[in-house]
């Protein structure tokens, strides 16, 4: 079993090699220089080198026989250096998205190159941050929010996220907000990043959670105040207490418009003076 076992990791690891499908991914944008390194190095003085772009020649050259010569749309903006076999290719666009492969004196090289054209985030592509939860206030224990923005032929991106003074921090491009960790940040900010750019942010929005520091309530207390103000003066008032009369049972000098006093007024005074 033991040797089984021995012999399929053998295997494996004889296929790996022979087939040669160490892939290495490389990220590029409009005009980028795409750096293609052989690793490893050569040991041994080469002496021959074809670069191979999806199956088309970019690139050959044999030492003392055949002088660099360039193909294509490669002729003017590539470089080879022949003594270890790098590849630079200026002034990239999408259209050199694709498999590099090179041949090394005549044998094709075990690490292939897996070059990716990826659209560059900008300001047209500012994120937003949207609440996803219909009705998201100071009252809601947790709400959704999104970081929204046009990101086609630009993935993989990264999103990160700033709630109040707290730092950034990568995280999805979906989040839930909640009542305990978030009641204190003011607003929440998010950005985006790709392998090709980097930061680009978006405006910042108040945080629907957001509550003052000042503890939970007290605001009730302001009309509670004034309601008992009112209501202590207007007592005060019936009762011709001080300071509105200084003789609670005598009636003010009479005030009255000049039609005299409304049978209302009258009405009232009668029960004031029934009072004891
Ligand atoms: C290229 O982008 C991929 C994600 O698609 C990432 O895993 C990889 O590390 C990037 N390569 C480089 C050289 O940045």
């Amino acid at each position: 079993m033991e040797k089984l076992s021995g012999l399929c990791v053998l295997l494996a690891a004889l296929s790996l090699a022979v087939a040669g499908d160490k892939v290495t991914l490389a990220n590029f944008t409009d005009g980028d220089n795409l750096t293609l390194n052989v690793r490893p190095s050569y040991s041994e003085p080469i002496i021959n080198i074809v670069w191979k772009f999806n199956g088309d020649l970019v690139a050959d050259w044999v030492k003392d026989k055949v002088p660099l010569e360039l193909y294509g749309t490669f002729k003017l903006r590539t470089e080879l250096d022949t003594g270890n076999a790098r590849l630079v290719i200026r002034s990239t666009s999408k259209a050199d998205t694709g498999k590099y492969t090179v041949e090394i004196n005549n044998y094709v090289h075990g690490e292939s190159y897996d070059a990716r054209w990826i659209k560059e985030l900008n300001e047209t592509n500012k994120p937003k941050v949207v609440v996803r939860t219909l009705t998201c206030t100071h009252d809601s224990e947790r709400c959704d929010v999104s970081c929204v923005a046009d990101t086609s032929e630009a993935e993989p991106v990264t999103y990160s996220w700033k709630f109040g003074e707290k730092e950034w921090k990568v995280s999805e491009k979906d989040m839930v907000i909640n009542k305990i960790d978030n009641v204190h940040d003011k607003t929440i900010t998010c950005r985006i990043s790709n392998p090709v750019s980097e930061n680009v942010v978006s405006e910042p929005i108040e945080n629907p959670l957001y509550y003052y520091n000042t503890g939970p309530y007290w605001w009730l207390l302001v009309p509670l105040l004034v309601l008992c103000g009112c209501g202590g003066a207007f007592f005060m008032w019936k009762r011709r207490i001080c300071p509105f009369n200084p003789n609670p049972n005598k009636l003010d000098a009479p005030t009255s418009p000049p039609g005299g006093p409304t049978d209302a007024e009258l009405a009232e005074r009668e029960t004031l003076k029934e009072e004891p």
